[in-house]
């Protein structure tokens, strides 16, 4: 037909198959591809029935989003699809693989559809701020019912094959040759005669909705409580309403507008950036071809504390085998205890039996003695942030490790070619940056000290991808990328607060901006005595109310009383007088004048000074690319993935506003850090942007 999709008939079936590697996607040669296909065989007197299948190792993993900034190329996938399920022959989806989005509407498009019991489905578009556009949202609840529908919709989340067959997606599923089974289920449909089903025609599911629309108004509030700011799944959920309460026709019209409208809007923009950005942040750009992750089968973590457990939870969810070494008894028993704790709440949350936890805990062995390392491939080291202590632990590696071994160390702060000077063997240090929960956060920084080679480097990045993390590759520095940032936005926090911002009016405009909580509640949530205790350790000043907190015994959540007020265990806290009297007071001591400030400028404030900063970090190389830095604080911090990243954030904005109102603010409020970097400076004088360095 095309050069990627052909057609082979056997007894009376036409096999319809595309090879489009690697995963088929669904490019202009495909579609083209099939639509020929489905005129040909329908008017092929010897064909009796039709199956789609795909070569390789998926059916259509997706639409090519290459494709996306380009004019559309017609046939359009919903026109495919509705050719497909026009078809006067039974046409049968043979799934194997991931058939996600476009792939998974082609397969709803299809009569019936038969899957590998490996296989999974789903509609993930909205993860890309994007909605099914090919029919998904009209046909899905169709086949199992508005409310189902619009869970798998709005989450993204792909389900499995025998799920599938629960809901009623798929009419079976098999083990073994999936081409072959569904041959056999088309050679069926023909010997039985089964009426063609054509989901744009079912109307049952829809019909016991339409006379009741208050279950499907409650589930789809409920879902979307969630995904707050987000445009992407409040569109869905209308268009799924539209599959209840408009013909098939127009509900797939309005459904295509809907597409167009989040494609063309700056949050899907956003999201497909954060897509290929963390695929990007994967590279090193000077890294030899021939150098290959080598295998980590084999991890031990020293430190059994918040990151160590964290960590070590992070290789045994991975099947990988850990030895979790603290040289304290206690602390090494607290710590696999804690871990313990941890699976059994996971498993109570998910339904997950004991075994789930007890092979869980199984892959993780407990040692006093640092010896415990002779046979890792990989150790990381999570003690306390002391420099001395880290020194003497390397030194010690260096002696116990066996050749090979990488020796990485999880310091926020402290100076990863200081701690790799410990050892002889420097080429093997690496640093890779925890975030926590070690074992929810994404965000890996992989940290490439002066001399550590490339091998130490991909492995690395290497074992932090095969256990399901966003490793990004930094330079040295204090607090690398991510922390950083968030103290030179801390620093605006403060200073803010000193020149008459109240804490809820901080918290405010971050939260109106979209990430989940204000920097001061996070404070209060994690523990001022935390960041109190490392600024002490390092020697930083940047937060003189926050450290006057914490001498008042003021930690936070814990002890009902932090920047906000938390009477009887409350989790929002409330304002207090104390706190304002404290910083009016300090305020005065410093000599700075009081004034009202707008939500406004506290955003442009916090979010500007942390670009700045960003720039900087770029000049210096301690980051590759902008876009590495947006990951970091995507999968890192919490930042709200509609704005893409901080610098993706500041290229929409435009660098001559942002240095314009820097240098502006720096002139005001008296604070030299925010005069405009001079990477920034020259984005503004010249007119370009972050993402295209
Ligand atoms: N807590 C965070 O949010 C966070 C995030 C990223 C990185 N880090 C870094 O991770 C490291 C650990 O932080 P944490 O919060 O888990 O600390 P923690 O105090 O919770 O745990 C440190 C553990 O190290 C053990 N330890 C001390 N000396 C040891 C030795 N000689 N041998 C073996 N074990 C020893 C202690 O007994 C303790 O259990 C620090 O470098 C910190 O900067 C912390």
């Amino acid at each position: 037909m095309t050069q990627t999709v052909g057609i082979e008939i056997e007894d009376g079936i036409a096999i319809v198959v595309t090879d489009n590697p690697p995963v088929n996607a669904l490019s202009a040669d495909v579609r083209n591809g099939l639509f020929k296909a489905i005129e040909t065989v329908e008017a092929d007197a010897n064909v009796e029935a039709v199956v789609i299948h795909c070569a390789g190792r998926t059916f259509f993993a997706g639409a090519d989003i290459r494709e996306f900034d380009k004019p559309p190329v017609s046939p359009v996938l919903s026109e495919v699809i509705d050719r497909i399920e026009a078809c006067t022959k039974p046409v049968v989806a043979a799934m194997h693989g991931t058939a996600l989005g476009g792939g998974f509407e082609v397969a709803l498009g299809c009569h019936f559809r038969v899957a590998l019991a490996s296989a999974k489905m789903g509609l993930p578009e909205v993860k890309l701020g994007l909605l099914p556009g090919a029919g998904g949202t009209q046909r899905l609840p169709r086949l199992i019912g508005p409310q189902k529908a619009l869970d798998m919709i709005v989450s993204g989340d792909p389900v499995g094959a025998g799920k599938a067959l629960d809901l009623g997606i798929v009419d079976n599923t098999v083990d073994g040759d999936i081409r072959s089974a569904a041959v056999a289920f088309a050679k069926k449909a023909v010997a039985e005669g089964l009426p063609i089903r054509r989901l744009s025609m079912f109307d049952e599911r829809l019909a016991a909705a339409r006379a009741d629309m208050a279950p499907f108004e409650e589930h789809a509030a409920a879902l979307l409580t969630r995904k707050r700011g987000l445009d992407a799944p409040r569109i869905c959920a209308d268009s799924v309403r539209n599959a209840i309460t408009l013909p098939f026709a127009e509900g797939s019209r309005k459904e295509r507008e809907f597409f167009m409208h989040l494609k063309n809007g700056v949050q899907s923009a956003a999201q497909r950036h954060l897509f290929f950005a963390e695929r990007t942040a994967q590279r090193v750009d000077d890294m030899p071809k021939d150098v290959r992750p080598g295998k980590v089968e084999q991890v031990a973590v020293i430190g059994a504390g918040t990151m160590g457990g964290g960590i070590a939870m992070v290789f045994a969810n991975a099947g990988i085998a850990v030895t979790l070494i603290d040289v304290q008894a206690e602390a090494l028993k607290r710590g696999l205890a804690n871990i313990e704790k941890n699976y059994a709440r996971t498993a109570a949350r998910s339904g997950k039996g004991d075994d789930w936890i007890a092979e869980r805990v199984g892959r993780i062995t407990g040692a006093e003695s640092l010896e415990a390392v002779a046979q890792a491939d990989l150790i990381i080291e999570a003690v306390f942030e002391d420099m001395a202590l880290k020194h003497k632990i390397f030194a010690d590696l260096d002696r116990l490790a066996k050749p090979g071994a990488i020796l990485a160390t999880n310091t926020s702060t402290l100076d990863v070619d200081e701690i790799a000077a410990a050892t002889k063997r420097p080429e093997w240090v690496v640093g890779m940056h925890f975030f926590s929960p070690a074992n929810v956060m994404r965000l890996v920084e992989v940290v490439r000290g002066r001399k550590t080679g490339f091998q130490a480097l991909a492995t690395a990045i290497g074992i932090s991808r095969a256990v399901g993390k966003a490793p990004v590759t930094v330079g040295v520095c204090f607090g690398f990328v991510g922390n950083r940032m968030l103290y030179a936005r801390t620093r605006q926090v403060e200073r803010l607060l000193l020149e008459g911002a109240a804490p809820q009016a901080i918290d405010k405009a971050m939260t109106d901006f979209g990430f989940a909580m204000g920097p001061l509640a996070v404070s209060d949530l994690a523990g001022i005595d935390v960041g109190w205790r490392a600024r002490q350790q390092a020697g930083s000043k940047i937060a003189p109310i926050a450290d006057a907190l914490a001498e008042m015994g003021r930690y936070g959540q814990k002890t009902g009383k932090g920047f906000h007020l938390y009477p009887e265990g409350a989790r929002r806290g409330e304002p207090d007088p104390e706190v304002d009297a404290l910083i009016a007071r300090m305020a005065g001591e410093r000599g700075v004048k009081r004034r009202e400030i707008s939500s406004e400028e506290i955003t442009e404030r916090l979010i500007y000074a942390m670009v700045n900063e960003g720039a900087r970090i770029l000049e210096e190389g301690i980051a590759a690319r902008a876009s590495d830095i947006d990951i970091i604080w995507v999968f890192g911090y919490g930042w709200p993935v509609q704005h893409g990243g901080p610098m993706f954030h500041a290229d929409q904005i435009g660098a001559g506003m942002i240095a314009a109102r820097l240098a502006q603010m720096a002139e005001s409020s008296g604070d030299e850090t925010l005069a405009p970097a001079p990477l920034l400076a020259r984005l503004a004088a010249e007119g370009g942007a972050f993402g295209k360095l």
